[in-house]
């Protein structure tokens, strides 16, 4: 059980994160009954609100499923107070902390619990990390940080930030967020892997031809075009989240399943990543759509006119350790794509050519992270009836036909939820991330030099750049045309 009479605080209340994510996510928590009703929450923010403003701000983006739900959006938005202050200066902290202590006095807890949510841009997080440490950490009890990307910018930005957070909270004390570690397709990674010995024992350069691991979203930057233009597809999404999906994917079994285990395997996975080829990645950039009704990422009018500024990346790596040496694995990501799919695409070696079953098509296992989560395995077997030729059928998981209603959290609810247990295994931890900014910077700072490449432009809603599929080849991904399979239409949600 998590504590009871716990304290949340979400800083950057007003703000864009708080409001589509961490209110909902709370709320999540709270109709499915895991948020006790003794808890209270504050927002708190440097915009003069009434708690009226803020609640209906909230309300619209909290999801109510059922009837039943609906009658529990308002005992929670009581749940919420909001005190607005500045963020570099202690008023608004005192005031915040007299309110608590006044709360944890009335409810006599004994051991405070108090749960600190930095929704904010990275200009004020230390200033609101130092006002958190002096003004309303929990002395007597336990103190929780949740803070969110990005967490700087590159090698040294990162060291630094995390130079000046450590004074102020030990590394259990802090909880990074990766939202994607939250996602029920991630978090069932090491189970399927270790949990299955059949795939466990294939999982290496022995039978994988290859690894993809790719994110197509089916909208440009459409008005965060000044927040992407200095950070760009590899910092918002590859770097972290398709590094984190690959890291599980691919780290040696943990000796535990208990987090510090695992982050221990992923930080010596990481360690293993050689180098990036500069010479061997496509870099691209969405230009309008052929029909001109979608408009080129430079058309954004807050981004940089002559803006290098990359959108689509598909970024070749690969593991030197003795399970994965020579398997070319790829990360790929791009914005304004034809569609919307994050997947994981395990290609198995081809069938021995002396082997009775020369022509059939290799093994395929896909994991689909969204939408709609599913694992698939292409197999082959003989055609029903009378008939002896093969053919390529699939072994489909699909959660939606599987387990039906199920309630799978959101991202954000799972990751608060551990949280607030003090469970570790989903948030990144220090060594973590600077091994994934030393993959990084290198590159980063090739392609956003003089030199560096200009990206390749491509039609907003194609495939991506049309070096694609020549790409994919050149990197061991077969596409088998004889045998083309398609994914059976699931049921719509
Ligand atoms: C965020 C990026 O971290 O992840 C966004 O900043 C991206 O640009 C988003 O759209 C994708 O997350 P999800 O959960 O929608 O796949």
């Amino acid at each position: 059980e998590f504590k009871e009479n716990t304290i949340i605080t979400v800083f950057g209340a007003s703000g864009d994160l708080a409001k589509k994510k961490t209110f909902p996510a709370l709320f999540g928590l709270f109709r499915e009954g895991h948020l006790s009703s003794n808890i209270k929450i504050y927002g708190y923010a440097r915009s003069h609100l009434s708690i009226e403003d803020l609640r209906t701000r909230i309300k619209s983006y909290l999801k109510t499923p059922t009837e039943e739900s609906k009658a529990k959006v308002e005992p929670f938005l009581q749940l919420i107070e909001y005190i607005s202050g500045p963020y570099d200066t202690a008023e608004g902290f005192v005031k915040l902390n007299q309110s608590i202590l006044e709360y944890e006095s009335t409810n006599n807890v004994q051991q405070p619990h108090r749960l600190f949510y930095l929704a904010l841009p990275p200009s004020v997080f230390v200033d609101v990390a130092k006002q958190i440490k002096e003004q309303v950490y929990a002395t007597n009890g336990i103190t929780r940080v949740i803070v969110e990307k990005p967490f700087g910018h590159d090698l040294d930005s990162s060291r630094q930030l995390q130079e000046q957070l450590s004074p102020l909270f030990k590394e259990e004390e802090l909880f990074r967020i990766d939202h994607y570690l939250g996602k029920e397709m991630v978090k069932t990674l090491l189970v399927l892997r270790f949990g299955n010995p059949f795939l466990n024992a294939s999982w290496n350069k022995e039978h994988i031809q290859s690894v993809q691991v790719s994110f197509k979203e089916p909208f440009g930057t459409e008005g965060r075009g000044g927040y992407f233009d200095n950070i760009g597809i590899i910092r918002d999404v590859i770097q972290n989240h398709l590094l984190q999906v690959l890291t599980l994917l691919t780290l040696d079994k943990p000796k535990s399943y208990n987090a510090e285990a695992v982050r221990d395997e992923k930080v010596k996975l990481l360690k293993s990543i050689k180098p990036f080829k500069f010479d061997d990645i496509l870099i691209g950039q969405y230009g309008k759509s052929e029909d001109g009704s979608k408009p080129s990422y430079l058309d954004d009018e807050t981004v940089n006119p002559n803006s290098k500024a990359i959108t689509y990346a598909a970024i070749p790596l690969e593991i030197d350790n003795d399970t994965w040496r020579g398997v070319p694995i790829i990360m790929r990501a791009g914005k304004a794509l034809n569609d919307g799919k994050v997947e994981v695409r395990i290609q198995y070696k081809p069938v021995d050519q002396n082997d009775i079953f020369a022509d059939i098509p290799s093994n395929e296992l896909v994991i689909r992270i969204q939408p709609k989560e599913a694992v698939y395995i292409k197999l082959n077997s003989k055609q029903p009836g009378l008939s002896n030729s093969t053919s390529l059928i699939d072994l489909d998981l699909t959660y939606n036909s599987r387990f039906g209603d199920f309630w799978i959290p959101e991202a954000y609810e799972s990751l608060i939820r551990d949280a607030l247990k003090g469970d570790h295994s989903n948030f990144v931890r220090d060594d973590e991330l600077d091994e994934s900014w030393k993959l990084f910077t290198p590159l980063l700072n090739y392609l956003e030099s003089e030199e560096g490449p200009a990206p390749v432009v491509y039609p907003y809603g194609s495939r991506g750049p049309e070096q694609l599929p020549q790409f994919l080849k050149d990197h061991s991904y077969v596409v088998n045309k004889e045998h083309i399979y398609q994914w059976p239409v699931t049921k719509p949600q």
